[in-house]
């Protein structure tokens, strides 16, 4: 009879993020649109961008990203036995993008399934990933969140071109002992909401038609100014409830690290959750709103800086289409990750539990 374990708990034992070298400037966008450096900055905070280069794949980045990953966390791709890719730009819509970035990485025990819950993917992921490694069902969870937006935003549309941009990151999720870690993830949605976000043609209602490609139906639209008040909202009620169901009071946060879709959004969603503003991180002028990769990529840029140190209080939160919503408590300790068993690490208990051939 195998010894029962100690109560889990999951924890991030290790991050990642890739982003693409071609820098997109304010400047760049004042040549395509009626725009200018003066009004992005001041009502977004976005001062550039990044924009995949041709033939960059949003597979590619995600696959750097988890590489990245990995190796913080001491494993190989091999040792996974969950991939969830958080996407609305999948590199196809057949088949999915964690498939594909399964074969790139070589993770050939894990069971792969996308996530399209825009910038709240990755909390979604994340949710998934702590449930099956609590329940013993997974050891070791890739969560990525990687977009390449610049390929289905309108750069004839002042609205929303100013505002998305291409990158990915990505955490590997483990058990550790239950009680540090990831204490607890809340999420939401309302899908009366959907026509907030959208891309109306190119799915299974609207197939791509001459029509749609004329009526530039495969870009993203957004109503802006009716998402901002519902973000501010929402995200400060989810950061409320993920820290309610931690047991832990924002005043003990160390880190607030927010999806960055507009500097504006993060500062009221702050000032209303009381969190003074040297403990929220924003990386949204170098990088704009990049939706699932949004989070970890900041996460990663803000533990790999020593930002945040062994034990730390840290709050993650996003809102994005769908529209969903999502926040996580957790405490900054990747060493707390119990190492890998001699069994994990043939690979069999995967193959086990997924079904893929050992
Ligand atoms: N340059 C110059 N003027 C512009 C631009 C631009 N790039 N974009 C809009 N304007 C104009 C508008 O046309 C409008 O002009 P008008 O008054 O003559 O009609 C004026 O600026 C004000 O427009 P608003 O929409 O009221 O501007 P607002 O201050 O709300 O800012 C913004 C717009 C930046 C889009 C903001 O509403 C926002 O950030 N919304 C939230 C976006 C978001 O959170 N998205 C969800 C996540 S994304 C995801 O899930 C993938």
């Amino acid at each position: 009879m195998p010894k029962p374990e100690r109560p889990r708990g999951a924890v991030i034992a290790g991050t990642g993020r890739a982003l693409p070298e071609r820098v997109l400037s304010n400047a760049d966008l004042e040549k395509l649109v009626e725009t200018s450096d003066e009004w992005i900055v001041s009502r977004t905070g976005i001062r550039e961008r990044r924009m995949a280069a041709v033939g960059e794949q949003n597979s590619d980045l995600a696959v750097r990203a988890a590489r990245e990953a990995l190796a913080a966390a001491g494993l190989e791709p091999d040792d996974i036995d969950h991939i969830f890719v958080a996407t609305v730009t999948p590199d196809r819509i057949l088949p999915s993008m964690a498939c594909t970035v399964q074969h790139k990485l070589g993770a050939t025990h894990a069971a792969a399934l996308d996530i399209n819950s825009a910038c709240s993917g990755f909390l979604y992921g994340l949710q998934i990933a702590q449930s099956l490694v609590i329940s013993g069902a997974s050891d070791t969870v890739l969560v990525i969140g990687a977009e390449t937006l610049t390929r289905i935003v309108d750069f004839e549309d002042r609205n929303t071109c100013v505002l998305f941009g291409d990158g990915a990151g990505a955490a590997i999720v483990r058990p550790c002992d239950a009680g540090v870690g990831v204490l607890s993830v809340k999420l939401g949605a309302d899908g009366a909401q959907g026509d907030m976000l959208t891309v109306p043609a190119g799915g299974s209602e609207k197939p791509a038609s001459h029509e749609t490609v004329a009526a530039r139906e495969h870009f993203i639209r957004m109503r802006g100014n009716e998402l901002f008040k519902f973000a501010v909202r929402a995200m400060e009620s989810i950061s409320r409830d993920a820290l309610a169901d931690a047991g832990r009071d924002a005043s003990e946060l160390v880190a607030l690290i927010p999806h960055q879709a507009n500097r504006r959004i993060i500062d009221a969603t702050a000032e209303r959750l009381g969190i003074a503003p040297e403990k929220v991180f924003m990386n949204i002028d170098r990088f704009g709103n990049t939706s699932a990769a949004s989070v970890p990529i900041l996460l990663d840029e803000v533990v790999r800086d020593g930002r945040v140190k062994t034990g730390d209080l840290i709050e993650l939160v996003a809102f994005g289409g769908g529209v969903t919503w999502g926040a996580a408590v957790a405490t900054w300790e990747p060493a707390a990750a119990w190492p890998m068993t001699a069994r994990e690490a043939r690979g069999s208990i995967a193959a086990v539990k997924t079904g893929a051939p050992a």
